[in-house]
């Protein structure tokens, strides 16, 4: 579904940084794949050059066998809009628009008829439980609230690729757990490929695989078996093996 070849990003400027070393990686339609590494090890990175926010120095790319770098501006806006969903740590959400607006934001920039946005909005809100919050306004609702609208708004339209970067960053322990299961049920019952870059081992636990990235180079990746509290444990002795700071590893819970 998702193939990255030989891929290298260099960010010049007075000191040239290598931030992707000759990355490989598969990942298959329906597979639920978290990034980890310590920080700076260039997974925000990587998360860009596959979400075409930026481009990469050299390398390939294909989303379901199509290469969205060699795309014009209007077609790739288009790609985007159409195959990528994203969801970000800080929810990304309009505060002018009420949350059902935020949700149909990608149909109206697609020019859905309403009755098409009204029926996705009711399925799609129904399926995260934030039916009764869809008249509100961003600033009327909480964190995790705010999260399972973002990725409602990321769906609505069905997309191949899911994309989160630390989305449960800004979230406590609770509403984590929720956001994650709500990934989980997306992924389990759409099918929808899912890349997840994160710090949080919990989080990470509820992927089916984890790739971890040292120094833009892919390091190692283990896979999720039948026990996820095995899983987490097995995450983060080997974040604690590649060295990351107290400070990450702070948000270690189950
Ligand atoms: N726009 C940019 N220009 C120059 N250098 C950059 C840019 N973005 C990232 N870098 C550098 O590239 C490397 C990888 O950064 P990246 O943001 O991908 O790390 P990360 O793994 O996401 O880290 P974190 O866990 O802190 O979010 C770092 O050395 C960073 O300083
Ligand atoms: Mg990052």
């Amino acid at each position: 579904m998702l193939q990255v070849k030989q891929l290298n990003k260099i960010y010049s400027g007075k000191v040239a940084t290598k931030a992707l070393v000759d990355i490989d990686l598969t990942i298959e339609q329906g597979e639920f794949v978290g990034i980890m590494g310590p920080s700076g090890s260039g997974k925000t990175t990587l998360l860009n050059m596959v979400s075409t926010i930026d481009t990469p120095s050299s390398g390939e790319i294909y989303i379901n066998g199509k290469s969205p770098h060699v795309l014009k501006a209007n077609d790739l806006a288009r790609f985007r809009r159409r195959h990528l969903g994203f969801v970000f740590q800080d929810f990304n959400l309009l505060d002018t628009l009420t949350i059902a607006e935020n949700i149909v934001l990608p149909l109206t920039l697609d020019k859905k008829g309403l009755r098409e946005m009204d029926q996705k909005l009711k399925t799609v809100a129904k399926k995260l439980g934030i039916e009764d919050i869809l008249k509100k306004r961003t600033y009327e609702i909480s964190g995790g609230q705010k999260q399972r609208a973002a990725i409602a708004r990321a769906m609505i339209h069905s997309p191949s690729l899911l994309l989160a970067d630390e989305p449960t960053g800004s979230l406590d322990s609770k509403s984590s757990r929720t956001v994650m299961e709500m990934l989980e049920m997306i992924n389990e019952t759409e099918c929808t490929t899912t890349m997840l870059v994160t710090h949080d081992p919990l989080a990470a636990s509820f992927c089916h695989r984890v790739v971890f990235i040292k120094d833009g180079e892919l390091y190692n990746e283990i896979h999720r078996g039948d026990n996820r509290q095995q899983f987490f444990q097995e995450i983060i002795d080997m974040l604690s093996f590649l060295g990351g700071t107290s400070n990450e590893l702070s948000s270690v819970r189950i």
